[in-house]
């Protein structure tokens, strides 16, 4: 238990991960507690990048597809994001957005359920993963995008059920499913389970593999530390490959692209899901970031996540009793993953006195103030301190002098 300042620097000191910190381009004076949303910049990326730009684009123009093995990125790439997930590297390959990603395997989902019509997933769910499977279900006859409360969502899995759509960690609550329940209840009603790890990839321990799971889609700019629109992985299980189908039928997802054929026949693998050029410069800022979170070890990872989490909720608790701030994250490690969530009616300008103050974490409308807890670059003093500066904010209501929010800005 962690009570003073100084125990928490203690603390900092005794972090096997405490190295990697170093390894981030932090800006001094900022507390960093948005990198579930966007991961800070790797050190190493900049020099990567610039290697890739001069050398590999600049001096070997068209044959770095082949010589600095562009080609080989999403399949190179995913493979090791694989060993994040609990995947085989010949079940993930990067590519796209989570977003469009979503929308290629949702597809190949329902059309493998034939007769089944349901697209099953939460109301509250990110809104790109709702949207998705709206787009899917008006561009295929038949098929329905339903949305149910979390709670009612396991026991709605039946007949008409083709995939059960969810976000393995919730981006606003932090709540996490059980992957291995929920996927075991979709395969025993015949649906397929489809899972969006956006919030858990590099952050909680997933083991796709032992949880059955069927298919999975992330982001690469959270955990994975990859870049402002970093490219995304999609993970689809062996098993399943050789019978789903891409309905975006680009030549990079052809089994022999170059050969220029008229006719489009898929690749063998994952790689059917692969469908224009790959965009070489982000994955190459993807890689690195990657390549940082293969070095840490993941139970130590996860171990650190939720002693920050325990340490951050028990100083709210302790120094911000009287501000209404309400948790709103599962308490229970193994429920929640690496985000801290709070409500409050004036969450949009406490946030924004926050980053004023060098605080940075994030709000979710409509009144959401949300905290990454990122263990590779933040520790427990960080945590001790950023829960500071929120207590000054509080108590000299330093967020009236804040505008209201704005319509169109990021939050
Ligand atoms: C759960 C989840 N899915 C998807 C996305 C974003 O998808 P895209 O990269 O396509 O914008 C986010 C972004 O925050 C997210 O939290």
């Amino acid at each position: 238990m962690i009570e003073t300042q100084a125990q928490a620097r203690a603390a900092d000191a005794a972090d096997p991960l405490r190295v990697f910190r170093a390894r981030f381009a932090l800006p001094d004076g900022v507390i960093y507690l948005d990198g579930n949303s966007l991961g800070p910049l790797p050190r190493a990326t900049q020099a990567r990048l610039d290697t890739a730009l001069r050398s590999e684009w600049g001096e070997g123009l068209i044959r770095s597809w082949n010589d600095a093995d562009w080609i080989g990125a999403p399949a190179r790439i995913g493979g090791k994001i694989a060993r994040l997930i609990g995947a085989a590297a010949t079940e993930v390959v990067v590519a796209d957005s989570t977003s469009v990603n979503l929308f290629k395997l949702l597809s190949a989902a329902v059309r493998a359920r034939p007769g089944r019509r349901v697209i099953l997933t939460e109301t509250g769910n990110f809104p790109t993963d709702l949207y998705i499977a709206q787009g899917v279900a008006a561009s295929i006859p038949g098929i329905e995008a339903r949305a149910l409360p979390r709670e009612t969502v396991a026991d709605a899995i039946g007949a008409d059920v083709a995939v059960v759509m969810l976000t393995h960690v919730h981006y606003k609550t932090a709540a996490r499913w059980d992957m291995a329940a929920i996927t075991a209840r979709a395969h025993a009603a015949g649906a397929l389970a489809l899972w969006d790890l956006s919030h858990s990839a590099g952050a909680v321990e997933v083991d796709l593999r032992a949880c059955g799971a069927d298919l999975a889609v992330g982001c690469g700019y959270k955990y994975l530390n990859g870049g402002p629109g970093a490219p995304a992985f999609l993970f689809v299980a062996e098993r399943l490959q050789a019978a789903l189908h891409s309905p975006l039928s680009g030549w990079m997802g052809h089994a022999s692209a170059f050969d220029f054929s008229d006719d489009y026949h898929p690749a063998g693998g994952v790689g059917r899901f692969l469908c224009g050029t790959p965009p070489v410069l982000g994955l190459t800022a993807l890689e690195v970031g990657v390549d940082i979170a293969l070095e840490a070890d993941v139970a130590e990872v996860a171990r650190k996540s939720a002693a920050l989490w325990d340490l951050f909720a028990a100083r709210v608790e302790a120094r911000l009793a009287r501000y209404g701030l309400d948790l709103i994250s599962p308490r229970d490690p193994a429920r929640r993953g690496s985000h801290v969530s709070f409500t409050h009616p004036e969450g949009y300008r406490i946030m924004q006195a926050l980053i004023a103050r060098g605080v940075i974490g994030d709000f979710r409308d409509p009144d959401v103030l949300r905290f990454g807890l990122t263990p590779l670059y933040l520790g427990y003093e960080d945590i001790w301190r950023a829960v500071e500066i929120l207590h000054e904010v509080m108590q000299e209501e330093a967020w009236l002098s804040q505008a209201e929010r704005a319509p169109g800005r990021v939050t």
